[in-house]
C-alpha cells in the first residue's frame, strides 16, 4: 500500500529534518563561512535543474538540501544587496504554517482569523503613519501591485473609468520614482504620457517648485491629472520627497496624494526618522511594505486609503459565488478591494512580527541599519579612493571606487567591472545603479547581523577586486 501522504508521523519526521537543515543553514550564515551568493551562469543553473515530468518519487529533503546549497544567503551579514528583508527565522516558520493551512482570503469564510489579522495589521500601519482613524486598506502581494491598486482608486476619484474606460489620465511623480509607477500607468492604458516626471534636486528629492509646471504640461497635453506620487523613499538613493509640500500642492489643486512608502514608511516607528515622513498622515493612499524593512518573508504589502469609500470603490463587480453585498457593506470580504482573489494570508506575518518582536525591537533594528549606513558613508567620504554619490538619507548608500585618473565612461566601466568581480566571487552582495553623475555601487543596510567590521571587509573586497 502506498504511504499516506497526510500521515502526521511522516510529516512530523520530515518537518524535524527540514528544520534541522534550515537551522544548519542559519548557523553557516552566522559564521560567514561559504559564499553569500550562489550564482552560476544562468544556462548552467538551468542545466543543473532537471526538466520536469515522469512519475515523481523524488526526495523532498534532498531537494531542500539542493535549494539551500544553491540559493543566495540573505542571513549572511555580508548580504547588503537589494531591499528584501532578511526574514526573522520564526516568521519563516509561520509562513510554512500559512502554507499548510492555505486559508485563502477572497472572502472572510475562506480565511477567518487571517482576515482579522490583516485588518489589525493594516490598522497598526495606519496608526503608525498618523492616518485618520477610519483609514481602510488591503494587503497585496508586493509594492508594485499595491501602487497599481492605489492609482486605480485615484483614477476612480477623478472619473468613473472603471465603467467608462479612458486613457487620457496621468500622474505626476519624481524622476527618481520606482519603475512600477510608470508600469502601473501603462497597465492602466495611459501610455507613455501617463507619467509626468518632475525633476529632482541635488539630493534626489522631488522639486516641488516645479510641480505647477508639470501639472500645466499634463493639462496642455489634454490629460486629466489624477494624482501626485511622492516617493518615501526613492529606490536608487533612498531619497525622501518633501511630502508636506506635495500635500499642500495636492490640496490646492484637488489632486490625490499617493505616497509610495514601500521602503521608507517603516521609519514611522522611529522618532529619529519620522520628520522625513512629515505629511504622510495627509495622504489619500500609502503603500507600505513589511517585507522590506520589517523583517517578514516576502511579500507583505499594506495599501492604505484615508477614505474607506475610495478603498471600496476601486473594484465594483458582481460575483455571486463570492460576494453577496457591495464592497462598502462587506469590510470583511477582502476580495472586494484587491486584484487578487485567492490571496496569501500575509497579514498574519506582519501581525506576528509586531506581536512577537514589538515596536521597540523593530525600531532599534531600523535605526541600527541607519547607523551602519552613516558609518559606511563616513568611511567612503574619508577615504581617498572612494566617492559618495549623495549623503544617505536612510539605509541606502551609493558609492563608487575612484582610482586616480579615471573619469567618465572609463570610471563607469571600472565600477561595473569591480562590482561584477565582487558578485562573481560571491562573498559580498552589493548592487548598482546609474545616476546622472555616473555608475555607482549601491548597498541597503538592513541585515540585522551586519557589523561595521563587515563594512570594512566589503570596502577591502572592492579594493582588491579593483586591483584584480
Ligand atoms: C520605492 C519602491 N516602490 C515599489 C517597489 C516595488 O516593491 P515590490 O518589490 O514589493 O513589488 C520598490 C522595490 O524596491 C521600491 O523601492
Amino acid at each position: 500500500m502506498a504511504p499516506d501522504p497526510f500521515d502526521p508521523r511522516a510529516f512530523r519526521d520530515l518537518g524535524h529534518r527540514l528544520v534541522d537543515a534550515m537551522a544548519d543553514h542559519l548557523a553557516a550564515t552566522s559564521e560567514r563561512n561559504g559564499k553569500t551568493l550562489a550564482l552560476r551562469p544562468p544556462d548552467a543553473m538551468l542545466d543543473s535543474v532537471a526538466p520536469l515530468g515522469g512519475d515523481g518519487g523524488g526526495d523532498l529533503l534532498g531537494l531542500a538540501q539542493r535549494m539551500l546549497l544553491a540559493s543566495n544567503r540573505l542571513h549572511d551579514p555580508r548580504y547588503m544587496g537589494h531591499q528584501v528583508a532578511v526574514p526573522r527565522p520564526e516568521l519563516a516558520l509561520l509562513e510554512g504554517l500559512n502554507a499548510l493551512l492555505n486559508n485563502g482570503m477572497a472572502v472572510y469564510e475562506m480565511g477567518p482569523i487571517q482576515t482579522a489579522m490583516e485588518i489589525r495589521a493594516l490598522q497598526w500601519m495606519a496608526r503608525k503613519l498618523g492616518m485618520p482613524a477610519q483609514t481602510d486598506g488591503v494587503m497585496t502581494s508586493g509594492g508594485s501591485l499595491g501602487n497599481l491598486t492605489a492609482l486605480l482608486a485615484a483614477r476612480q476619484r477623478a472619473a468613473d473609468a472603471w465603467n467608462h474606460g479612458g486613457d487620457r489620465f496621468c500622474v505626476l511623480v519624481s524622476s527618481q520614482a520606482h519603475y512600477c509607477i510608470d508600469r502601473a500607468a501603462r497597465i492602466l492604458g495611459w501610455g507613455e504620457g501617463g507619467v509626468v516626471a518632475v525633476p529632482v534636486d541635488a539630493d534626489f528629492r522631488m522639486r516641488t517648485d516645479l510641480l505647477p509646471e508639470a501639472l500645466a504640461s499634463c493639462r496642455k497635453a489634454g490629460r486629466i491629472p489624477v494624482a501626485v506620487v511622492a516617493s518615501a523613499c526613492s529606490t536608487a538613493t533612498g531619497s525622501f520627497d518633501p511630502i508636506d509640500a506635495i500635500a499642500d500642492f495636492c490640496e490646492r489643486e484637488s489632486l490625490w496624494l499617493h505616497v509610495d512608502g514601500a521602503h521608507g514608511a517603516a521609519y514611522a516607528l522611529s522618532q529619529q526618522m519620522r520628520p522625513l515622513l512629515a505629511g504622510i498622515e495627509r495622504a489619500d493612499s500609502v503603500v507600505f511594505d513589511a517585507h522590506k524593512m520589517l523583517q517578514t518573508p516576502a511579500l507583505v504589502t499594506g495599501v492604505l486609503f484615508a477614505d474607506p469609500a475610495a478603498c471600496a470603490s476601486v473594484f465594483t463587480q458582481q460575483a455571486s459565488y463570492l460576494f453577496s453585498k457591495k464592497a462598502a457593506d462587506e469590510w470583511h470580504n477582502r476580495g472586494h478591494r484587491t486584484i487578487e482573489c485567492t490571496k496569501r494570508a500575509m497579514g498574519a506575518l506582519l501581525y506576528a512580527a509586531v506581536a512577537t518582536l514589538g515596536e521597540a525591537r523593530l525600531c532599534s533594528d531600523l535605526e541600527r541599519g541607519l547607523a551602519l549606513a552613516r558609518a559606511l558613508a563616513r568611511r567612503v567620504a574619508e577615504s581617498r579612493d572612494f566617492e559618495l554619490a549623495v549623503e544617505p538619507q536612510c539605509n541606502i548608500v551609493c558609492f563608487r571606487h575612484r582610482p586616480e585618473g579615471l573619469e567618465g565612461e572609463a570610471l563607469d566601466s571600472h565600477n561595473r567591472r569591480v562590482r561584477q568581480a565582487l558578485v562573481d566571487d560571491g562573498s559580498f552582495y552589493v548592487v548598482q545603479t546609474t545616476l546622472p553623475r555616473g555608475h555607482f555601487m549601491r548597498t541597503t543596510l538592513m541585515n540585522p547581523r551586519t557589523t561595521e567590521a563587515d563594512l570594512d571587509a566589503m570596502l577591502d573586497a572592492v579594493r582588491s577586486a579593483a586591483r584584480g
